[in-house]
């Protein structure tokens, strides 16, 4: 059959590699891709949240499967215009993406559920603000809507969290997605994701992982799309019995009844505290750079399981995973997660790829007269793979070594915290 990637990040050029692998697979197109998703698929350039050139391009080319990357086409009804037209496609419909699509909705749901989260208010104006944030010292204050992932303020004052209101409800500096805001409490801990593939009724986990959401090592400086992850996280170990039968099967239930059975990944953000979790966020879709170290470690073709999602049959399906972990480091331009430069050259691929159990996956990069150029804030993931994550961390690292760009930045110090862990 013929496949299309939606998107054009680490996790789409992962997503695109591992479906390359599948026999029942002729050919795969992305949109737009990368220049490392061009090494497998065709690449055309249509931008991933244009919905209606994408069902073109589907309907023209006769794609029998399409998979969608990022969130934003998702949550704008990408699946629901698919399906009208008779077109397989992974991932949830709009009503079911909202899950990430709305902070307020996902909330709601959770306390339907019955799942373990922050304590929150939602607010729409300035003046019940005022009247009902003074309960708060310390509180996230977050855009209900989408703001790529930029749109959460953690404040540890109360002039702080006010400041944070101002800026979504009267700067609109989200517009419309931070026209109704959620504060919450703030959980201390440690994070983790939990990815799990679901068709409506049934959940298999995937393996667990760790991003690495700050700029710099230590997790200092400014929130970033994530600078790196590895798998498995050894703090999720022993919890994963209770993250399917208190988050993952109660949110199924919970939306099913709402008339919004979720089929596609469901992403769980999670705080955890000792052998005790709550959980930080949903998100509709794989994570990026969860993706470039959970997916390696898939054994299964790819295409039966997202088939499986999609007609309600994951049951029939037994996950089967690689023993040992997965690193990902990201290099980022300079200046990321502010302005950065696009256009520089990126030595070394070759050299790293040539490693074994070292790939390198491409973010934002562009091929131009047959060189590799810098082309977004995420430019490549690293992976390694490894018998122990000491492995699969020097692994990544040799990989890393062996690239360079001008104003390369990256994390030294990312798989550290699973270092003597069980
Ligand atoms: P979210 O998009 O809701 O996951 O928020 C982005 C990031 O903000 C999370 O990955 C956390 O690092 C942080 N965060 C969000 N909500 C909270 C909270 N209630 N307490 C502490 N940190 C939070
Ligand atoms: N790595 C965080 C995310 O994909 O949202």
């Amino acid at each position: 059959m013929k496949v299309l990637v939606i998107g054009s990040g680490g996790r789409e050029h992962a997503l695109v590699w591992k479906l390359s692998q599948s026999k029942r697979v002729k050919k795969i197109f992305c949109a737009p891709g990368n220049a490392g998703t061009a090494e497998f698929a065709e690449n055309v350039p249509i931008p991933a949240d244009d919905i209606e050139a994408m069902l073109k391009f589907a309907l023209k080319e006769k794609i029998g499967l399409t998979v969608v990357g990022p969130e934003a086409p998702l949550v704008n009804g990408i699946v629901d215009e698919f399906q009208k037209k008779g077109l397989r496609i992974f991932g949830p419909n709009a009503k079911a993406a909202l899950i990430e699509g709305s902070k307020a909705f996902s909330k709601e749901v959770m306390a339907a559920a019955g799942v373990k989260t922050a304590a929150y208010k939602v607010i729409v104006g300035i003046d019940e603000a005022q009247m009902s944030l003074g309960d708060f010292e310390k509180a996230a204050v977050k855009a209900d809507g989408l703001a790529s992932g930029k749109g959460v303020f953690i404040c540890n004052s109360k002039s702080e969290i006010m400041g944070a209101v101002n800026k979504l409800l009267q700067g609109k500096i989200f517009g419309d997605a931070g026209s109704r805001i959620v504060v919450e409490e703030l959980l201390e801990g440690e994070e983790a994701s939990i990815l799990a593939f679901c068709d409506g009724k049934n959940v298999k986990l995937m393996v667990s992982s760790q991003d690495h959401k700050r700029i710099f090592d230590n997790d200092k400086g400014a929130n970033t799309g994530g600078m790196g992850a590895y798998s498995p996280a050894p703090i999720v170990n022993g919890l994963e019995k209770k993250i399917l039968q208190k988050v993952m099967l109660p949110v199924m239930k919970e939306l099913a009844k709402r008339g919004a059975p979720y089929k596609g990944v469901l992403y769980a953000g999670l705080m955890i505290k000792g052998k005790d979790f709550k959980v930080l966020e949903f998100n509709a879709r794989f994570g990026d750079p969860e993706t470039q170290v959970v997916i390696p470690r898939l054994e299964n073709d790819l295409v039966d399981v997202l088939e499986a999602c999609i007609d309600g049959k994951l049951d029939k399906i037994d996950l089967k995973w690689r023993e040992g972990s997965a690193c990902c480091v990201v290099l980022a331009s300079k200046g990321y997660p502010g302005e950065y430069e696009k256009g520089k050259e990126i030595q070394g691929l070759a050299n790293a790829k040539a490693f074994k159990d070292v790939f390198v996956f491409h973010a934002g990069t562009k091929l131009e007269n047959g060189r590799v150029l810098t082309n977004g804030g995420r430019v490549l993931g690293v992976t390694g793979l490894g018998k122990s994550i000491k492995e699969a961390i020097a692994n990544a690292y040799t990989g890393v070594s062996q690239i360079d760009f001008e104003g390369m930045q990256f994390r030294h110090d990312i798989g550290k915290k699973a270092l003597g862990r069980k």
